[in-house]
């Protein structure tokens, strides 16, 4: 029998009696905020919520716990939590109380005074530096506020911190939230025992980020779809024309390599066909469309896929069984240029229709999900970005691997 990985069996919420004990959840609240202030994306809070209304609905004092941004050990103002309660409180429906630091004397009286039933959050972890330092007379401080401790913090889990591995040397058990389970069982499920074919598309804009994603799915995929200006590399080492498109010389032995190691491994490696071009890389810039087998003018770089690409991946995505989706097929912030990713995603929610899983990670990717109205026809949707690819590249999340084994608890 293979060896149990390490993200396998890890206890759960529901494995602690929660009912009148301070339960610290450590979240990932480090959300995008809007210019004026307020929460301009609450993703991640909604994702978290199942995991603390349980609690709540059990009778345990929660305590949230989060990082947003990098503030480096300072208190930055703009990267409060503040604003993130005032998003909280209406979807969790209770008073979420704000604590003006994550630790000392007046945190402590606000724990200390938790009704259960009642919710506290606490003041960006990071405001102090043995957050990230993941130092141990800090994580044993934030220990010492709870009497459980919950990890929901997926997004973070690639990160070995003080409130997300320290804290694990100080309070037992230590166990995985909901969201967590969830990304777990969808990412992990499909690193494990997809089912066939698993088709991986993977975009953005360069090769070198995700040189071990695409080795790791390389022996999982029967498919893999690429675009994004990483694939005008792999492009160029085939011997394309892309006028000015971005390439990285230095990663085209690496993509004349990976080729290769598609043919030999038997996994249909494809590249995209067609595509927008365009003189500048922004809005109102002048755009030619190529077609097939056409080269790219001089001064135009490829800033899309165009519609023969999408229906050639389309197509693939219709056969396949299991999708996995991270980055986008062109420069998607740009609105004029996200046409292909925009197209392509509602390609992957008709294959869901179909019956197939599709697990779609990273911030644009999620983004084009949601600007194509699908994003609810997705199977899953990560909410790490870093921390989804470190997982599918079958790194070992410090988050996860802290976290208590079932039988150990
Ligand atoms: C993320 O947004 O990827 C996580 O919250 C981790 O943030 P970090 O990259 O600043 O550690």
């Amino acid at each position: 029998m293979e060896d149990k990985r390490y993200f396998e069996g890890k206890m759960t919420v529901k494995d602690v009696e929660l009912a009148g004990r301070r339960v610290l959840v450590r979240v990932d609240f480090n959300v995008p905020l809007k210019d004026g202030g307020g929460v301009a994306d609450d993703f991640r809070i909604r994702s978290a919520l199942p995991t603390l209304k349980y609690i709540l609905k059990q009778g345990g004092k929660l305590i949230m716990m989060s990082h947003l941004g990098r503030p480096k050990g300072k208190r930055v103002p703009g990267m409060s939590l503040s604003p993130v309660r005032d998003a909280l409180e209406p979807l969790l429906g209770v008073p979420v109380g704000f604590a003006p630091d994550c630790l000392g004397e007046e945190t402590e009286k606000m724990v200390a005074a938790l009704e259960p039933g009642g919710a506290l959050l606490l003041e960006n972890l990071r405001f102090h530096s043995e957050e990230t330092e993941n130092d141990s007379g800090f994580a044993e401080r934030l220990a010492g506020l709870a009497d459980v401790y919950v990890n929901d913090a997926f997004g973070t889990a690639h990160r070995a911190h003080a409130s997300t591995e320290g804290i694990t040397h100080f309070v037992s058990p230590a166990v995985q939230g909901f969201l967590l389970e969830k990304e777990i069982e969808f990412l992990g499920g499909m690193l494990v025992n997809p089912e066939k074919p698993f088709v991986a598309i993977l975009g953005g804009a360069k090769i070198s980020g995700k040189i071990d994603v695409i080795k790791n799915l390389m022996q999982k995929a029967d498919g893999m779809l690429i675009g994004g200006g990483m694939a005008n590399t792999f492009m160029k080492a085939d011997g394309a024309e892309l006028g000015d498109s971005l390439v990285e010389e230095s990663s085209l032995d690496l993509a004349g390599e990976i080729m290769r190691l598609a043919e030999a491994s038997e996994v249909k490696l494809l590249l995209p066909v067609d595509y927008v071009a365009a003189d500048r890389v922004e809005e109102g810039a002048a755009v030619v469309k190529v077609e097939p087998g056409q080269p790219v003018p001089k001064g135009y770089a490829i800033v899309d896929v165009g519609p023969a690409t999408v229906s050639l991946f389309a197509e693939e995505t219709m056969r396949a069984r299991t999708i996995f989706w991270n980055g986008p097929m062109g420069v998607f912030e740009v609105k004029e240029f996200s046409k292909g990713t925009v197209d392509l995603s509602k390609a992957v929610a008709r294959a869901t229709e179909a019956g197939a899983v599709s697990v779609l990670g990273g911030g644009d990717t999620a983004r084009a999900a949601k600007e194509a109205g699908v994003a609810d026809k997705i199977t899953h949707i990560s909410t790490g970005g870093g921390a989804s690819l470190e997982f599918v590249e079958g790194k070992r999340l410090p988050g996860i691997a802290a976290l208590t084994d079932r039988g150990e608890g």
